[in-house]
Formats: structure tokens, C-alpha cells, sequence
């Protein structure tokens, strides 16, 4: 199945089985904003429980906060966010559709990628088992020539974007002959700047209204409490604040479903350091967060790390971990060195000090901070690409099924009697009773068995429990596995210790240590 169909299935499968619904959907939905439905929910505060405990119970010098989402708009200001939180747009004045400049272009760096795969492919096919696939790309003159243009496209891009040479961008686009997916054309405007932020007002206006940001990153909040959780937690440097929650961007180009949103969560953590130790901080965080990444099983092969060549003026390294969505290699987080930028500009304009007393080294410092941050809607959306599967069954039939990872899934268990009558539901009930205290149970009596067994595929529950005539004598249930779809009799008194250890986060975050 062409990746793209992959992708579209995922996105109707999100509907119809209750984990993502476009916003105002009875509206006709708002562009680029989502609401998570009831297994949604489930599966996203699962991956908010994963990365929280792994940073504030993992580690004895990482603390959490929640702050607000108003916050005052020097900070913005100080940030940077107000100058440079910039995306280049062009417009295409045949169809009046708005482009990012940059996105085209990497777009058109991505087409000559898939150009060499597909020449990569395509011997792979004719020489088979006897494939030399590094020799292929060093010598094959196709391979050459389209490795060349991207590269020299790289390059030229990577320049107008360090000299913010707008001009040059609108160039590369003609240069390249890129034109507008709508209209085909390519009747293109000047590139120009557009700051992301979303404005609105606090107060009335009788009182003088303020215009206030919705925050674009959740980073801030946590650099403007760097001193109250430091002086309150008596926290000693190296030390890390975490913090999940909303942030919003007025994205341009909105796109690929959850992938880019206008409000959307994020996963950050900011990591403060003695100045001159950050690039090992930052190492040590990159290997961590990958480890993070791959406890959930879905093969290192699917995971890249991107280094950053331009980096921004206040880094001096930064890395994405990619994660491979049916439509490429896609950042699904960033971490960054960030010096001690952000809190030397709020010391700046703030006037408080902002400082560190080292009693090891008896000096007194700016601290330096190694973020790591993620996208809670883009990791639901890796999960979820990784997760959906069409298999063929012995007899034709097929099932879809999400090979979530169990502490990830949002049921645990399904308990199924097998018929509403003879005192079945009954016992299910009390089965049910006992279980859900202790992980997340769904009770189900419609249909027959088999359809029952899908639905729950279809939501990636692991396991499910059937409640049939002899449970009532026996004490068993049969226990189906979602993967292996094998069935065991099983004691009721065993369901426990046989399902707990396998659903919870605890086990992933075992594979951590
Ligand atoms: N504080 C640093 C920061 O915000 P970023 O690279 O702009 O860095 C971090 O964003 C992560 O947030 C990204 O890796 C991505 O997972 C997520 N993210 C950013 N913009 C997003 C959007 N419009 N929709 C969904 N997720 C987004």
C-alpha cells in the first residue's frame, strides 16, 4: 500500500475509533485544531505519564511545574519571540494560497532524496541478493547527479536562511521551477516575514487594555521560575525543571493532520548546567531522550538524530530526533544547548538577578541550559503511524489492528461475557470490579465474540478475557493475546499479576535504567 494511502487510513482510523476529531466538527472544523476523543485521551496521557515519570521520578535533580499560559509580554520581548518568531511566507497569486518559502524548498530537497531511493530501489530489484548498495551510491552516474543538485540546493538555502535573505528564498523558488500544488503555477509574491505568535487582550479597555501573547513554547515559563523553584527546592546546579503543557503558533502551513498544529502540547525540560559543561549535558540528554524514545519498541532503524547546521544565534548545538512517519523521516523532538541565553535576557529586562552561587567553585554564574523538547501530539502521532496495521488471516480474512505498545494502550483489558444471559454478565461484572482499580478495563456484551475481538484489536487493547459457561464452575476465563491472538485458560485470582506488570509505565520505565 503506497505510504500516503497508509496515512490517510490512520487519519479516518483516528476518527472512527475515538482518538482524534477535528475541532468544532459538527462546524465543519477549525484548520489545523484538534480535540482527542475517548481513547485519545487515554493514549495521550499515557505518553504525558511515560515522559513525566521518566524525567521526575527518574532523576532526584529534575522537578516539574505548571505555569500559566498568560504570562507577562516583556518575557516575550526578552525571549526574542517578538522579533524573530518569524516564519517566511509567500503567497501564490493564481490560487491565493499561502506557502512557507522554507517548507517548499525542503519539500524540493526531500523530491530529489526520493529520486535517489528510487534509483536505489530499483537496482536493488534487478541485482537482488548481490547488491552492493554503498557501492551503487557512490558510482551510479544518476545517483551522483542527483545527490549533486541537492546538495548544491542545501547549500544555498542553508545561506539565505543564515543571512535572512528573503529575496534569495523567493530565487531558490523560481530557480527551481517549484510551483503552487494548487494552481500549478508558479505566478509567486515576495517572501516576507510573519510572526507566529497569537495576540489577544487582558483587562477592558476602560482600565487600558494590554495586548498578551498565548505562549508558543511552554519554555518560558519555566526560565521565568527558574529562581522561585531553585531557591524553594534549595535545588543545587545540575538541575532540571520539566513541564507539559499548551502552547499555540499560528502556523501557515498546517498540515498532515496532527503534525502541525496551531494549538497543540509540549514535553519540555530544561536542564541547567555550570557554564563550559553544556556540550557533554548535551550528549548525555541527546543519548537519553533516544533511549526514551526506543524503550517502546519500534526498531532503531526508525529513528534518526538530525544535527542542525544553522543554528540559532543564541545555541551552540542543537539535535532533532526524527521518527519515520509514513510520509519521511519527521523531527518529533528537539534538543537544544541554549547557553545562557534566555536567562541573561531576563536579568536583563526584568532587572531581577538571575544567578547561580556555585559552592563548589565559590563563583557566581549565569546557568547554562540544555532543553529537551517535544511535541506531545506529534510523539501520539508517531505511536499511532508505528502502531496501525492490516494483517491477512488465514481464511482472507483481514483485521486492523494497533500494535501499541501495552503501557501505552488505551484499555488494558477487555472483559467480554460471552453471552448476556445465564449469569455471565454477572460474573464479568465482578470480575471487572476487582480488575479496574488497578488498570484501565472496558466491559463489552454486544455482538458475537469475533467482532467484539475486533473492535478491541482496533483500539489496541492487549488483552481480553472471555467469560463463558465453565468460568462459572472453573473460575477461568480465557485470556486472548492482541498480537499473537493465542488464547489461554487462565484462574480469575492469576488475571492480575498476569496482565499488571506487562500494561504499566513502570515497565517501560525499567528498560530506562
Ligand atoms: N522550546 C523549544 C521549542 O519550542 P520547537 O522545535 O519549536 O522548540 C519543539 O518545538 C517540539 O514541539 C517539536 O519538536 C514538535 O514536536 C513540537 N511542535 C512544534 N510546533 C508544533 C506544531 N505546530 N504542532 C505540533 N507540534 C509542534
Amino acid at each position: 500500500m503506497a505510504q500516503e494511502d497508509t496515512f490517510k487510513k490512520i487519519v479516518s482510523h483516528c476518527k472512527e475509533y475515538g482518538f482524534v476529531f477535528p475541532s468544532s466538527d459538527i462546524y465543519d472544523g477549525l484548520a489545523a485544531v484538534y480535540d482527542y476523543g475517548q481513547n485519545g485521551v487515554e493514549l495521550k496521557n499515557n505518553i504525558k505519564q511515560y515522559w513525566w515519570q521518566s524525567m521526575v521520578l527518574l532523576h532526584e535533580n529534575i522537578v516539574g511545574i505548571d505555569s500559566a499560559i498568560f504570562m507577562h509580554p516583556t518575557i516575550w520581548k526578552a525571549s526574542g519571540h517578538v522579533d524573530a518568531f518569524n516564519d517566511p511566507l509567500i503567497d501564490n497569486r493564481d490560487s491565493k494560497k499561502r506557502y512557507r518559502a522554507d517548507v517548499l524548498i525542503e519539500d524540493q530537497i526531500a523530491k530529489y532524496d526520493e529520486k535517489i531511493d528510487k534509483e536505489v530501489a530499483k537496482a536493488h530489484k534487478r541485482f537482488g541478493d548481490s547488491f552492493d548498495e554503498a557501492l551503487f551510491r557512490q558510482t551510479n552516474p544518476r545517483v551522483l547527479e542527483h545527490v549533486a543538485k541537492r546538495d548544491a540546493l542545501h547549500a544555498r538555502f542553508e545561506k539565505a536562511l543564515n543571512d535572512n535573505d528573503l529575496q534569495e528564498l523567493k530565487q531558490i523558488i523560481l530557480d527551481e521551477e517549484i510551483v503552487c500544488p494548487i494552481s500549478g503555477t508558479r505566478n509567486w509574491t515576495d517572501v516576507r516575514q510573519f510572526n507566529l505568535m497569537f495576540k489577544t487582550e487582558m483587562g477592558s479597555t476602560a482600565d487600558g487594555a494590554s495586548t498578551i501573547f498565548l505562549r508558543p513554547e511552554t519554555a518560558q515559563g519555566i526560565f521565568v521560575n527558574y529562581l522561585n523553584v531553585q531557591k524553594t527546592g534549595r535545588m543545587k546546579i545540575p538541575f532540571g525543571i520539566a513541564q507539559i503543557g499548551k502552547a499555540f503558533r499560528n502556523e501557515i502551513v498546517a498540515r498532515q493532520f496532527i503534525f502541525r498544529m496551531r494549538e497543540f502540547e509540549q514535553m519540555e525540560m530544561q536542564f541547567f548546567v555550570r557554564p563550559g559543561t553544556e556540550l557533554d549535558w548535551f550528549a548525555k540528554w541527546k543519548e537519553t531522550r533516544m533511549a526514551w524514545h526506543q524503550a517502546l519498541g519500534f526498531g532503531a532503524e526508525n529513528y534518526r538524530f538530525h544535527d542542525h547546521e544553522k543554528l540559532a544565534h543564541y545555541a551552540n548545538a542543537a539535535s532533532d530526533i526524527e521518527f519515520r512517519m509514513p510520509f519521511g523521516f519527521k523531527e518529533v523532538e528537539g534538543i537544544h544547548s541554549r547557553t545562557n541565553f534566555d536567562l541573561s535576557q531576563h536579568e536583563k529586562f526584568s532587572g531581577r538577578k538571575i544567578k547561580y552561587f556555585d559552592p563548589e567553585t565559590n563563583e557566581s554564574y549565569t546557568p547554562y541550559v540544555i532543553e529537551t523538547s517535544i511535541g506531545v501530539d506529534r510523539m501520539f502521532l508517531s505511536v499511532m503511524c508505528h502502531a496501525y496495521q492490516e494483517e491477512q488471516l488465514e481464511g482472507g480474512e483481514t483485521r486492523v489492528v494497533l500494535r501499541l505498545p501495552a503501557a501505552l494502550a488505551p484499555v488494558k483489558l477487555a472483559v467480554l461475557p460471552l453471552v448476556r444471559k445465564d449469569g455471565l454478565p454477572e460474573k464479568a461484572r465482578e470480575i471487572m470490579d476487582d480488575l479496574k482499580f488497578h488498570f484501565n478495563c472496558k466491559y463489552e456484551e454486544k455482538d458475537a465474540i469475533g467482532k467484539r475481538y475486533r473492535r478491541q484489536d482496533a483500539i489496541g487493547t492487549p488483552y481480553c478475557i472471555t467469560i463463558d459457561h465453565d468460568t462459572l464452575t472453573d473460575n477461568c476465563v480465557t485470556l486472548r493475546d492482541r498480537d499473537t491472538m493465542q488464547q489461554q485458560r487462565v484462574k480469575i485470582s492469576d488475571l492480575r499479576s498476569l496482565i499488571e506488570d506487562k500494561v504499566s509505565i513502570t515497565s517501560l520505565l525499567k528498560k530506562l535504567q
